[in-house]
């Protein structure tokens, strides 16, 4: 069996939503001590909707495809469903990764929770 599935190497080769958003209004960056990694995620945030999201990985391959990945889960999204998110929902939808490789795919959780964050000290909402 191949080590990584078709949509891993799918969302490595072509990640969707790469970049930055200049007036994005929830920005949020992680990474992680261990392998070095770091995420960073754009939110446009709309009438509690994304609007827009993007990212910027310095990562490894399944970081980048979780970012990927985890970008087209949110886009479009109400925030309600963007803060359940978890690093299992981005892994499934990738059709899984490898054990070892399942903190690159917290590290899209937590780079979404952080710009939701961001969010929400800067306009002052509450979660
Ligand atoms: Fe650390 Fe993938 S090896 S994020």
């Amino acid at each position: 069996m191949a080590l990584y599935s078709e949509k891993v190497m799918d969302h490595f080769r072509n990640p969707r939503n790469v970049g930055v958003i200049e007036d994005a209004n929830g920005v949020g960056e992680v990474g992680n001590a261990r392998c070095g990694d770091i995420m960073k995620m754009y939110l446009k945030i709309e009438d509690d909707v994304v609007k827009d999201v993007k990212f910027e990985t310095f990562g490894c391959g399944s970081a980048i495809a979780s970012s990927s990945m985890a970008t087209e889960l949110i886009k479009g999204k109400p925030l309600s469903e963007v803060k359940q998110l978890t690093n299992e929902a981005v892994a499934e939808a990738l059709d899984g990764l490898p054990a070892y490789k399942m903190h690159c795919s917290v590290l899209a959780e937590e780079a979404i929770q952080a710009a939701l964050e961001d969010y929400y000290k800067k306009t002052n909402k509450k979660d």
